[in-house]
């Protein structure tokens, strides 16, 4: 039997009004989730998302033993009776984020045993840094048929605080090493650690629940480790990458609408280029509010944080496709993330190609088509190239979709967008 595929149907050229609500961080809620494991108390964590991903994960850490109960964007986790250091491999291969359990696991059980976690539409995405960072604080790191098996020798199986240099800011691996740290045996000093917010967020949760980190939020973190952490009542900060997609949903639209919450110092980069495209930028409380009627071509290079976030590559594209004039866009994150372009090509984009660059020359109006989302920001500037296209865009890939947005068209159709919700059958 054919499994219907749902898809949205949008109809463009629409403005917007009103006001966009921004969610707990994904890239945040998933990793605190994990930072669990290091107590026996219970963890509550507050403004977490309702996403699938995040369903994901409760699934995989109920499957290791611990207490996991919803209610409403609230999650308590009770990690007090963890009866396996193993996740199951068919949970851990529907989340690449589930590897965020191997640090904990070693650092509370002395032995970890997860799923190398494959990659995905976007790039290879490899563990090297994290397998590096686990060996430097003394575990013992074996990878064969496809799973990665730690343990730290020694009496009482606790992990040694030492020097770790990270080849890449890993925003992956800088928060592994923090968590296995936290409970390790000395100081330890992470070098060329990624600044992101996420990584930030994480950091507070651990001081929260009793860990010594320092310098979170700069490329040297260090962490003198404690022999127990306590549970904790901790609130996950809004998505920035959410927050920058509703903002594009203004500019590509050239409605004036307001978004909350938003922390800029977490959107810098995306902030002034929203700016440098001709978009005014009005604080207002906890939200911003973005108005504009032209939008102007400018360059983007994507880079670690505090640089142009790559998450928001691909919704900013579709913007730029729009504008008055011609754009370069260089990807430097991640291997293969211009999967889109051949989609916006499709609605009238006129994009070229070289490389990690692309040329986007804009053109008056994009023209609704049938679109296929590859993977999750892609998906989300398919939804924004349709809300300014001619006509109706179908876009399809909507598991990748809801991993990273709760009910877009809900929230979108809300401040005057017209979209529906189909399954193939329909
Ligand atoms: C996190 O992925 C985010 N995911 C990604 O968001 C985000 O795009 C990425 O950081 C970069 O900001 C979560 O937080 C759950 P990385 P992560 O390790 O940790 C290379 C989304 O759309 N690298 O910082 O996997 C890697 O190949 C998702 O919400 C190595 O070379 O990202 C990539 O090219 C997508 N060796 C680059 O670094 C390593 O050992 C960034 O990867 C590790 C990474």
């Amino acid at each position: 039997m054919v499994v219907a595929k749902p898809r949205l149907e949008i109809s463009g050229g629409r403005r917007l009004h009103g006001e966009l609500r921004v969610s707990g961080a994904k890239n945040s809620a998933l990793v605190l989730m994990a930072a669990c494991l290091l107590t026996t108390d219970n963890l509550r964590l507050r403004n977490v998302p309702p996403l699938t991903d995040i369903t994901a994960m409760g699934e995989i850490l109920a499957a290791l033993g611990v207490g996991v109960v919803r209610s409403g964007d609230a999650i308590d986790l009770d990690g007090g009776h963890i009866t396996q250091a193993a996740p199951p491999y068919e949970l851990v291969n529907s989340l690449r984020a589930s590897f965020f359990c191997i640090g904990p696991l070693l650092a509370r059980m002395g032995m970890a045993q997860v799923p190398l976690p494959g990659g995905c539409q976007i790039g290879s995405r490899p563990v090297v840094e994290h397998v590096k960072g686990l060996k430097a604080l003394g575990a013992q790191v074996t990878i064969e048929h496809g799973v990665v098996t730690a343990v730290v020798p020694g009496r009482d199986h606790r992990l040694t605080g030492g020097h770790i240099h990270l080849d890449c800011p890993s925003v992956g691996a800088t928060e592994t090493l923090m968590m296995a740290a936290a409970l390790a045996d000395g100081e330890t000093t992470i070098e060329n650690a990624a600044q992101e917010p996420e990584v930030v967020d994480l950091a507070n949760l651990l001081i929260a629940m009793g860990a010594r980190i320092r310098g979170a939020g700069t490329p040297t973190i260090t962490i003198d480790g404690v022999r127990t952490l306590h549970g904790a009542d901790y609130a996950v900060i809004p998505d920035r990458i959410e927050a920058g997609t509703f903002l594009l949903a203004a500019a590509i639209t050239r409605s004036t609408l307001r978004v909350a919450p938003v922390i800029p110092e977490h959107l810098g980069a995306v902030l002034t280029k929203l700016e440098d495209a001709g978009c005014r930028l009005t604080p207002d409380g906890e939200g911003v509010i973005l108005s504009t009627e032209r939008i102007r071509a400018l360059d983007l290079t994507t880079q670690p944080f505090p640089g142009f976030p790559t998450d928001l590559q691909a919704p900013f594209m579709s913007l730029l496709a729009t504008a008055e004039g011609t754009s370069f866009i260089v990807e430097n994150i991640f291997e293969n993330r211009l999967q889109h372009v051949a989609e916006l090509q499709r609605m009238g984009a006129s994009i070229r190609m070289n490389g990690n660059t692309a040329c986007v020359e804009g053109v008056a109006r994009l023209s609704g088509a049938p679109v296929h989302g590859t993977d999750l920001r892609a998906s989300a500037a398919m939804v924004l190239a349709g809300l300014a296209a001619d006509g109706v865009t179908t876009v399809r890939g909507l598991e990748y979709l809801d991993r990273g947005y709760a009910d877009l068209e809900g929230k979108l159709n809300a401040v005057g967008a017209s979209i529906r919700r189909l399954s193939d059958d329909a």
